[in-house]
């Protein structure tokens, strides 16, 4: 056979050049995909040449066997330069159908005739808490609202008959009252109400392996009902589980979501021993504010804030997370609580009376979410 071009005998130049007018034809990347199968895929064109090369007489075989390598090669840098040619074009395509026009007016907010809703200032709270925390790689959990007394309770190292279960003013419920979905071995025996989202860092712990970090914002329920206290009311929890963590860690990561929140960069923040069955040592944090006139971060008074500590080994060993090897921290606290000091809010019954005057006045932008770098 005569050699051809680049060295090529006459039908692989023939056969390169017919790949090339295909490839060139190939407008789409479901057309360049049939020209690519039927060179290089298992039936294809060349493969065939390969596999025929145990035909060539000996002599020629090496030559033949070189040519067809050599052309192999072209080949798939020649079909690999058509695809990023097609997805290229693609992509500009795409830019030039989605072109958003920058210019034009937002649609007006709220739409002409209509009254403008607001974000309460409860979810808005939660919104915050979410962009603090998530910066700092927590996730949100969440639970049903009616518990088993197992994980309110039995699995936070509070047993029957422990004086924590009064405290709590706990809703109990009659036996069938527990959603399908809530149910399960561990569920205890008596549904209840939860008193707290704590029941979440067990329901987290026994489904997924450390490390975890979780914040776990919701809806808790006591029988108590005054100017501060509603039967119903809002806490988040926070819960730490990983290898080393030391009381040093709780701390930095309140005091530094309490500056954040309230904005008050050098906010005074105290740890105070206190007393939970699920954590050891417990600590109450206070922040420091001025009793007289309600001035958050001056003053020399302190106001209770929330519950922490590292959370109880029997805790960790309830919910099959070996002690030895895993430690962590817990917190929690009112929603309502924290959303009246940050707002200088006096009563905390008007969060739930639909009062459109006090909602108003209290709302914030549904257009403008919390976020770090605007400013919670
Ligand atoms: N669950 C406690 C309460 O409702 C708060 C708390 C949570 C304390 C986590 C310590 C750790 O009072």
């Amino acid at each position: 056979m005569p050699d051809g071009v680049h060295g090529m005998t006459d039908d692989l130049a023939g056969f390169r050049a017919e790949t090339e007018a295909q490839l060139a034809a190939a407008t789409d990347l479901r057309a360049w995909d049939t020209v690519r199968v039927g060179t290089l895929g298992k039936n294809g064109r060349l493969t065939g040449l390969l596999k025929g090369l145990g035909q060539v007489p000996a002599e020629q075989r090496k030559d033949r066997g070189a040519s067809l390598n050599r052309l192999k090669g072209e080949l798939e840098g020649l079909i690999e330069a058509r695809r990023l040619a097609l997805e290229g074009a693609a992509l500009e395509a795409r830019l030039a159908a989605e072109r958003l026009d920058v210019t034009l007016p937002p649609r007006p907010h709220p739409p002409a005739g209509a009254e403008a809703g607001g974000i309460h200032p409860i979810s808005r709270t939660i919104e915050e808490l979410t962009a603090i925390f998530g910066a700092m790689g927590f996730r949100v959990a969440e639970g049903p609202d009616i518990e088993g007394d197992w994980y309110n309770f039995g699995a936070l190292n509070i047993p029957d008959h422990h004086p924590a279960r009064q405290d709590h003013d706990t809703f109990y419920l009659p036996a069938g009252a527990a959603p399908e979905g809530a149910r399960d071995n561990n569920f205890g025996r008596r549904p209840v109400l939860r008193t707290h989202t704590s029941p979440v860092q067990i329901r987290t712990m026994v489904s997924q392996p450390p490390p975890i970090r979780v914040i776990v914002p919701g809806r808790t329920w006591r029988a108590d009902h005054d100017a501060t206290h509603s039967p119903m009311f809002h806490q988040v929890e926070g819960l730490v589980i990983d290898r080393g963590i030391t009381l040093g860690h709780l701390k930095g990561c309140l005091i530094d979501f309490l500056r954040a929140f309230f904005a008050i960069g050098d906010l005074p923040v105290r740890f105070r021993a206190s007393y939970f069955p699920f954590t050891e040592p417990s600590m109450e944090v206070d922040i420091g504010w001025n009793r007289k006139t309600g001035e958050l971060g001056k003053g020399d008074d302190w106001l209770e804030i929330l519950g922490s500590g590292m959370v109880h080994p029997r805790v960790l060993a309830n919910c099959g997370i070996d002690p030895r090897e895993w430690q962590g921290f817990a917190f929690g606290m009112g929603i309502e609580r924290i959303t009246m000091l940050k707002h200088g809010m006096p009563d905390l019954r008007p969060f739930y009376e639909s009062d459109l005057r006090w909602l108003r006045h209290w709302a914030s932008d549904p257009l403008a979410p919390a976020s770090l770098t605007e400013g919670v």
